[in-house]
């Protein structure tokens, strides 16, 4: 982590006017919501596939929801960090022109990013895979407490599910063609906190540099395309972002 290294990154965002900010778990790890994979990850403590597969979903959904009813309390309340709010400045500034996360838990928008490309979708909804309804996340919190699994208000079917993508399921189609159209067309590709282990989300990064676009990974441990990156800054998010957007603002 050099200094070198920052206003090389700093250098690169400042020249940028449609950059694409690529998220992952470890832009919010330091809202107080565990990242999946690495220390205190969600994977290490459950099987991903018993809980956030559909067909597991669909065979028992008591065991998803009493595990989502312990992240819930976590990622519900959590409010934006400094990487969260740098990202949004970077926007304002003109130098990005999207973020692309993987990330369900809406504090991008939160953080005042206008343009947010939700390639898992959204935790912040619940829709009933029987009818169709849709309610927010928070009210189904409210009966988790009392109703495993929590049925829908409206048909009473016990198959009421977040709005994210779940392995088995598809990307949401727009999402995906938007992401992977803004990773054609940016002049730089700023990757923070995220393994970059999952595809087809991590090919959104991997396509902007085939296309030469730069490329900026800011993440607490390494990642498969450190080799192609232009500038790689272990740290953590909430640090280091702060630092290049002011940076990046007082270059010219
Ligand atoms: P991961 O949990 O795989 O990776 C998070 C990365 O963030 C790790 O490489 C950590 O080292 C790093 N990290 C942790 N804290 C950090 C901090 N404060 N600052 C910077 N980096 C930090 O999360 P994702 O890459 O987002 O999929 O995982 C991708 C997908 O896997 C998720 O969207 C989810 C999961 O299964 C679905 O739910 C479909
Ligand atoms: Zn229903």
């Amino acid at each position: 982590m050099t200094d070198s290294n920052f206003d090389r990154a700093a250098e690169l965002i400042a020249k940028a006017s449609r950059g694409v900010a690529f998220t992952g778990a470890g832009v919010s790890a330091e809202s107080g919501i565990p990242t999946f994979r690495g220390e205190g990850g969600l994977w290490r403590k459950y099987d991903p596939i018993k809980v956030a597969s559909i067909e597991s979903f669909l065979a028992d959904p008591s065991s998803y929801w009493s595990i989502a009813r312990e992240r819930g309390r976590e990622s519900l309340a959590a409010e934006p960090n400094a990487a969260h709010r740098a990202l949004a400045a970077m926007e304002s500034a003109g130098h990005l022109a999207a973020v692309v996360t993987q990330n369900t838990d809406g504090l991008h928008a939160a953080a005042g990013s206008s343009r947010v490309i939700e390639l898992h979708g959204s935790g912040r909804r619940v829709r009933c895979l029987d009818c169709g309804a849709e309610e927010s996340r928070a009210d189904v919190q409210e009966r988790l407490e009392v109703e495993l699994p929590p049925h829908c208000r409206t048909c009473g079917g016990s198959h009421i599910k977040p709005t994210v993508v779940f392995f088995g399921e598809a990307m949401p189609v727009a999402a995906t063609e938007a992401a992977f159209e803004l990773a054609r067309a940016c002049d730089l590709m700023l990757v923070v906190g995220s393994s970059l282990v999952v595809y087809p989300a991590a090919d959104v990064p991997a396509t902007a540099a085939e296309r030469g676009a730069p490329l900026v990974i800011v993440n607490a441990e390494p990642t498969p395309l450190d080799d192609q990156a232009a500038v790689v800054i272990h740290g953590r998010a909430g640090e280091v972002l702060p630092k290049l957007a002011e940076l990046a603002s007082s270059a010219v």
